[in-house]
């Protein structure tokens, strides 16, 4: 044991204690913004919780009530912790989780050189934590909130555990991803009502003792896998990386243009049903369209002429560019030669070929040699084809190669086009194509760029563009 080692407890009024064993005792690992908040706020649900760090100051602040770092209320919540017997400190990391049910880990996870995450603190951690267990009989849990890339719990941390204490994951103990989302200055508040609790647990005994832990401040968590839970943390935060940038660069248009940016957000965010929501928010194909390609140039070459640098406003084209290229390197890749699209329109439900980024790609190939056929559940022989097929010649003209092709690449029954093809690329989310797809032939490949199904079918020659 070092210097810093003896669990440090206050004397006072202690909860009863049948709440206390009712529940499982907790040990954090790293005692920063998230370890400080994760104990004051553990013992306020009546755990008992057991600090750990390898800072004597935040081991002696916490253990002593204090808080290591500015967070409104966070020193009342331990003082009261500490004062009901429920928190003690220590710099035994092997004792804190011999002395629990659970561990969980929030060392930091700075970045290193290169742009990469340190994951010596995980490492360390793991290390020791892998001696505790194996001294240990009883099954432990051990929970990751630290931000990291997903696939290092399972492939940094349990290897290092399970080495160090000869145990199995699942067996002897069980791990899950619960990521963090509590902001800073309003961590406490944020933890009593959280945003989501997701849990991506090695096992459902696992994920049912993590449920229990939340039960009280959130009785629905979101249950998933440990690298989707890792993931999730990422797309949160470069979401709202996003929605900053976003913001920011509609205030730089504005000012310059004399429209106050506020007025416009704040109309903005009142769209709940396509702004703020999960409309657009399911990776697929690119956009197209008559408005989205057109108001995306005409807003970057708004802010051109007024020499206001928008860098993400301007490479939207560009991302939207890279997923057309994607469509075209998963056919290639296929290895298939004659290729049939299901849904040629932008999106499903209308005739509109405007700047339909499957143009895009059946160019290519028919550039390339390949054999395309196409179907199209709102463009029949009524359609008024030709109109569309001039403004698409007329505004893109590097598409002439498919819209000279296109009335004899059409045919009129998906089952006809399905029948002599090799592979078949999906536009459109149609109960049409899904049926027709549920029973497709081995013989055929399937480059699904909308999600066709929930759960992805297990046979060779399905691939989703995003999944
Ligand atoms: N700060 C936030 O709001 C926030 C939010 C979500 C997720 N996260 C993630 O949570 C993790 C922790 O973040 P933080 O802001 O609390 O970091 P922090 O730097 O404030 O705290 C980390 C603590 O870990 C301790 N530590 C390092 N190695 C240790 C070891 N081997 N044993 C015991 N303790 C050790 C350090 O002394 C430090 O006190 C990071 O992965 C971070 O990305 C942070």
């Amino acid at each position: 044991m070092n210097a810093h080692a003896q669990i440090t407890t206050a004397h006072a009024t202690a909860l009863p204690l049948k709440l206390v064993e009712d529940l499982p005792s907790i040990s954090v690992v790293g005692l920063g913004y998230v370890g400080a908040v994760s104990v004051a706020c553990l013992s306020g649900l009546g755990h008992r919780v057991i600090g750990c760090d390898i800072d004597p100051i935040k081991c002696s602040d916490v253990g002593e009530g204090r808080s290591p770092i500015h967070e409104d209320g966070l020193t009342d919540l331990l003082s009261a912790g500490v004062s009901n017997h429920l928190i003690s400190t220590t710099g035994d990391l092997r004792e804190a989780v011999l002395g629990t049910d659970v561990t969980f880990v929030s060392v930091g996870t700075p970045t290193k050189e290169g742009g990469g995450c340190d994951y010596s603190a995980i490492i360390a951690s793991a290390r020791t934590i892998g001696e505790a267990l194996a001294l240990k009989y009883e099954y432990h849990t051990i929970v990751m909130r630290c931000s990291i890339p997903p696939g290092t719990t399972l492939s940094v941390m349990v290897p290092e555990i399970e080495a160090v204490s000869g145990k199995k994951m699942g067996r002897d103990f069980g791990v899950a991803f619960n990521p963090e989302f509590l902001r800073e200055g309003t961590a406490i508040e944020d933890f009593r009502e959280p945003p989501k609790t997701v849990i991506g647990a090695s096992d459902e005994r696992t994920a049912n003792i993590i449920a229990k832990i939340y039960q009280p401040v959130d009785a629905t968590p979101l249950l998933t896998s440990i690298e989707a839970a890792e993931m999730v943390k990422y797309a949160d935060n470069v979401w709202h990386a996003t929605k900053v940038c976003f913001a920011n660069e509609i205030g730089r248009i504005c000012k310059p243009l004399g429209i106050d940016s506020h007025d416009v957000m704040n109309i903005f965010v009142q769209d709940d049903k396509l702004n703020l929501s999960p409309y657009y928010l399911k990776p697929g194909f690119a956009y197209g369209g008559s408005c989205l390609p057109k108001e995306v140039r005409a807003v970057a070459h708004l802010a051109d002429e007024m020499s206001v640098d928008v860098p993400l406003i301007q490479s939207l084209s560009q991302s939207n560019e890279t997923q057309i290229r994607q469509a075209l390197e998963m056919v290639r890749a296929s290895g298939a030669k004659r290729i049939g699209f299901l849904g040629l329109a932008f999106k499903r439900g209308t005739d509109d070929l405007r700047e339909s980024p499957i143009l895009e790609v059946i160019n290519q190939l028919i550039v390339e040699g390949y054999e395309v056929s196409a179907h199209d559940e709102a463009i029949t022989p009524e359609t008024r084809i030709n109109d569309q097929f001039s403004y698409v010649s007329s505004v893109c003209p590097h598409l002439k190669p498919t819209v000279d092709a296109l009335p004899t690449l059409l045919t009129e029954s998906s089952q006809d086009l399905l029948d002599n093809v090799d592979a078949v690329v999906v536009t459109h989310a149609s109960n049409q194509y899904r049926e027709l797809l549920s029973a497709w032939s081995d013989m055929v490949e399937v480059i699904d760029l909308v999600r066709l199904f929930k759960n992805l079918p297990e046979r060779p020659g399905y691939q989703g563009i995003g999944w």
